[in-house]
């Protein structure tokens, strides 16, 4: 059975983001699917002032070596300023290059408070993804008006969001099983 992590992609305390990704763990908790929420709150931000771009980082190696350590890797994207927020870029930025996201099976769900749900802040992060290798599933869901359609108590409230996510996670773990072989588990990682 497959490994999927799924990032909440910001570092902004109390982050909806972070509240769908335990959603969305929820969900595949109900296809039985193993999984672990990690959030960019625990990337070691301080440990990257000043550039140290090649450097070996400990703390900036382990927590790659955790993200990487799946078959497939669910990111859920606030919109920040009509993109995703910084602190994912930075992440990135700091991934072993070329192999971190090589051949990992990656699915996307974006949330915002306006009315495109972080389409553009998907589709910008899409391009870097396909840039950097990875098996992009074509399927996404955009949480738009996220404080209206969403709650931590309640869920999806909205039916044709809960419907597209709830095919998202069935249809992701069998794209991710489908194509794990074709990757080792933290390819190119040393923690
Ligand atoms: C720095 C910043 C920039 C934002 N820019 C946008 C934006 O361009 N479009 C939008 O719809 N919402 C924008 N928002 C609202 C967020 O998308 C919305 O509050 C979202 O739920 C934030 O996700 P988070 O709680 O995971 O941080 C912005 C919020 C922040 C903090």
């Amino acid at each position: 059975m497959s490994k999927i992590n799924i990032l909440s992609a910001t570092d902004r305390p109390g982050s909806m983001a972070l509240k769908v990704s335990k959603h969305v763990q929820s969900k595949f908790d109900e296809e039985n699917v193993e999984t672990e929420v990690i959030s960019l709150s625990d990337f070691p931000i301080m440990d990257v002032a000043g550039g140290k771009y090649g450097k070996n980082i400990d703390s900036v190696t382990a927590f790659n070596a955790r993200v990487l350590d799946c078959d497939g890797l669910v990111m859920v994207i606030p919109e920040y300023n009509g993109s995703f927020p910084g602190i994912l870029k930075l992440f990135i930025d700091y991934l072993p290059f070329p192999e971190a996201f090589n051949k990992l099976p990656i699915a996307f769900i974006g949330e915002a408070a306006g009315a495109f749900g972080a389409l553009r802040s998907v589709e910008q992060l899409q391009l870097i993804a396909n840039y950097r290798n990875a098996y992009l599933f074509p399927e996404r869901v955009f949480m738009q008006r996220i404080k209206s359609i969403f709650s931590e108590e309640e869920g999806i409230k909205d039916g044709m969001t809960n419907k597209l996510m709830n095919s998202l996670v069935r249809n992701f773990t069998d794209f991710t099983e489908r194509n794990k072989h074709e990757r080792e588990r933290k390819a190119g990682v040393e923690a």
